[in-house]
């Protein structure tokens, strides 16, 4: 359902390198399927689209009806892994204006520590019936925990504190943490990320799931592509899309591209770019080892950024995922007067514009020495979500293990905030 092309790369790196790789990707492949690699108590995602069981998937459904059925508006309580997962469903399936067109609104919290934000937040929920989703692994994470206790003091203000907890739902470890204590302490009804899968990889467990359920996803349908992925990528050989998009991009950077652009040209993916952007960057970012992982919306950032790729240092290459087109096509009308000189076109579609622009900007980068990969995904639907959401974390798993670190640790994230709650005196 993925397929790597890997055409427009060659002018970097040369076909045996790339194929000499195959017993590398072997080993990491093997090491993530065995669980013999390091941060190997980490891979509970790898099997989550099948081991995910019909009750579990009621049970989501259910919380998401009740929530749907008493409030008008969900606010999702979580950073990074916590929450790039299911803004990225969300605005992927239902489009980046959801919340103008969808009665109910999800709305995204605790992932920043802007007082102005979260006070118009809840300016805009006053006179709104809301529920929370508080969602955090480790129960401690300062933005989740700071918003969290904002949005419960909200909620007892509006309800009562009784009414009010059964509009708190939370998600987290199931057997440790400050939030797992809150949640048993309140009786919140609750969700577990399993202790085997951490934050960048949580999005096919009710961390991803449940808000997408509220936002009116078919999760099943989400959960069937993420399972067909699991299935037909376990393939160990160079036919596999996620081996060669993890040896391309290997190989890229051991010849000096040191940036991976992801592009696509629809505005709707943006957060699934911002979530690969954590997926990979938090994976592989390690022992002085690491790609940069920038994300950018075409043809929009080739206004601002195109420049740059187009001429400036050549360390990046390109990924481009492109879609299908939907079936509803977008005429470009006749105009007699023509004064925009745009009747060449007419007749034409606004999609036949944008694959000459794709085509264009593809060659324009390749002969400016920018190697660029296309993932070709299919439609923009819940089983194409499913499906290149587990291509990536099983390109990432085995690109990160073949660069030789360890993909599901996160060492350095902890610096900051150990002086921050230095600052703040804890
Ligand atoms: O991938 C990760 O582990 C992180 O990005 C976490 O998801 C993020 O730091 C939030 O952590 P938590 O869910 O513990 O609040």
């Amino acid at each position: 359902m993925i397929e790597t092309d890997i055409s427009n790369i060659w002018g970097s790196i040369d076909f045996s390198k790339l194929m000499s790789m195959e017993e590398r990707l072997r080993e990491a492949h093997a090491s993530l399927a065995d669980g013999t690699g390091a941060g190997n108590d980490f891979l509970g995602w790898y099997h989550l689209p099948s081991g995910t069981t019909e009750a579990e998937l009621d049970a989501i459904a259910a919380a998401a009806k009740k929530i749907r059925k008493e409030s008008q508006a969900l606010v999702v309580i979580g950073i990074g892994g916590s929450y790039l997962g299911a803004r990225a469903a969300i605005e992927f399936l239902n489009g980046t204006m959801h919340n103008e067109s969808d009665p109910m609104k999800i709305y995204f919290a605790g992932n920043h520590l802007s007082t102005r934000a979260l006070n118009d937040l809840a300016d805009r929920l006053e006179n709104v019936d809301f529920s929370i989703n508080i969602v955090s692994k480790s129960g401690s994470t300062m933005e989740t925990a700071v918003a969290a206790r904002m949005f419960r003091w909200l909620l007892n203000r509006k309800y009562g504190v009784e009414k009010a907890k059964e509009r708190i739902y939370v998600t987290t470890d199931p057997y440790k943490g400050k939030l797992r204590t809150l949640t048993q302490e309140e009786g919140y009804t609750n969700f577990p990320i399993p202790s085997n899968v951490g934050g960048r990889y949580s999005v096919f467990t009710a961390c991803g799931l449940l808000p997408m359920a509220v936002a009116g996803i078919d999760i099943r349908a989400v959960m069937a592509g993420a399972r067909k992925a699991e299935q037909e990528l376990d393939v160990r050989s160079m036919e596999n899309p996620a081996w060669l998009y993890a040896a391309a991009r290997n190989m890229l950077y051991e010849n000096g591209k040191k940036i991976e652009i992801l592009c696509s040209y629809e505005p709707d993916f943006e957060y699934v770019g911002r979530w690969w952007q954590q997926l990979f960057g938090e994976s592989e970012g390690k022992d002085g080892k690491g790609i940069f992982p920038a994300c950018l919306q075409f043809t929009t950032d080739l206004h601002s950024m195109g420049q740059l790729i187009q001429q400036g240092e050549r360390n990046m290459f390109e990924t481009v995922v492109r879609f299908v087109p939907s079936g509803r096509e977008l005429s470009i009308e006749i105009d007699w007067k023509n004064i925009d000189d745009l009747n060449y076109l007419a007749g034409k579609t606004v999609g036949y514009v944008e694959e000459n622009a794709y085509e264009g900007v593809l060659q324009a980068h390749v002969d400016g020495g920018v190697p660029v990969i296309v993932l070709k995904c299919g439609e923009m639907n819940a089983r194409t979500l499913g499906y290149m959401m587990y291509f990536f974390q099983l390109s990432c798993g085995i690109s990160a293990y073949t660069l030789g670190v360890n993909p599901f640790n996160q060492p350095g994230v902890e610096d900051y905030k150990r002086n921050m709650m230095t600052n703040l005196g804890r």
